[in-house]
């Protein structure tokens, strides 16, 4: 009998470990204890929650969320329970799944206020920081595209916070601005960086009715699914290229398949986030992506992602 040799598609995030690479974006299918308790149990390599902010949200206005065929628009307006539901949660909550509390305030206090609390936790593996939420009425600036103070938050949040940070950030288009944002990033002692958030401002209509499909912000909201994968690769192959190689890249956009996962891990994701696919396919998605990247690596004679990270080829 020929006997097959074990694939490993486990990942080390900084010394947090996951049985699997693959595992939910913030945002998808994570707000309430019905959805992270059915995350704990699938076989996502861990549990990412919804961004939340210090009160619980409501959200915008609905309908908030469209999908079609290539990808998906959203507004949604961070709908989330408060942090300290998600603290309480995992508090009660006795699992072994690495989890990753994503915050998202409101203003920057609001930030250094929530990252208190979570220094109080001791069940969380580690904060996931989106900076780049681009659907919060009244607030133009996503702050991942605000250079001038993203240093200096990170100088406040290091000199009291003391547990794992990674850093989602948005997607950015130009090769100097990932260089930029990357030697920031570089100056601190960040466990993880999240890339790409939606893609800000997109616009999608319904031909047939001659609308905008989503109310808030007149129909503007952040693009994700497979139409913004060029993107997610773009944005981790240059982030791998400039940040320092002690800080991990999650990689998160447009994955339908295994492939797409080989994808991201080959232009340097350690491991992956699920967006839009999640919310069309339900938690069976991880098993499925699982198998069709163990699969490929069999073909491909890979017995580990972590022989091929980064290794993309150019001419
Ligand atoms: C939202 O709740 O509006 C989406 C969150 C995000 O894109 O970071």
């Amino acid at each position: 009998m020929i006997m097959k040799k074990k694939i490993d598609i486990s990942a080390n995030i900084n010394g947090i470990k996951l049985a699997s690479c693959i595992m939910n974006a913030s945002g998808v299918l994570c707000t309430t204890e019905v959805d992270l308790n059915k995350l704990i149990v699938s076989s996502s390599g861990a549990v990412v929650t919804k961004s939340c902010t210090l009160k619980p949200r409501k959200g915008n206005l609905e309908p908030r969320y469209f999908e079609w065929n290539m990808g998906s628009i959203n507004s949604m307006g961070l709908p989330n329970l408060g942090i300290d539901f998600y603290l309480d949660f995992l508090e009660k909550k006795n699992h072994q799944k690495p989890f990753f509390l994503s915050i998202s305030g409101l203003t920057i206090e609001e930030n250094y206020i929530l990252l208190h609390k979570a220094n109080l936790s001791s069940h969380i593996s580690a904060v996931e920081l989106n900076l780049s939420c681009p659907n919060i009425i009244g607030k133009d600036q996503v702050l991942g595209y605000d250079f001038n103070n993203i240093s200096k938050i990170l100088e406040n949040i290091f000199k009291f916070y003391k547990k794992p940070l990674g850093i989602k950030l948005p997607p950015y288009f130009e090769n100097k601005h990932i260089q930029k944002m990357a030697f920031i990033l570089n100056k601190y002692p960040i466990s993880f960086v999240t890339c790409i958030n939606s893609l800000p401002n997109g616009l999608f209509i319904d031909i047939n009715k001659e609308t905008v499909v989503i109310q808030p912000k007149m129909g503007f909201g952040g693009i994700g699914g497979k139409t913004i994968k060029p993107f997610a690769l773009a944005n981790i192959r240059q982030f791998y290229t400039y940040l320092r190689k002690e800080i991990p890249i999650i990689g998160c956009g447009g994955i339908c398949s295994g492939e797409d996962i080989f994808e991201h891990i080959l232009c340097g994701a350690s491991a992956v986030q699920i967006g839009t696919q999640f919310i069309k396919e339900g938690v069976s998605i991880f098993d499925r992506l699982r198998k069709e990247l163990v699969h490929l690596l069999q073909k491909k004679k890979y017995t580990s992602i972590n022989r091929f990270i980064g290794k993309l080829n150019v001419f």
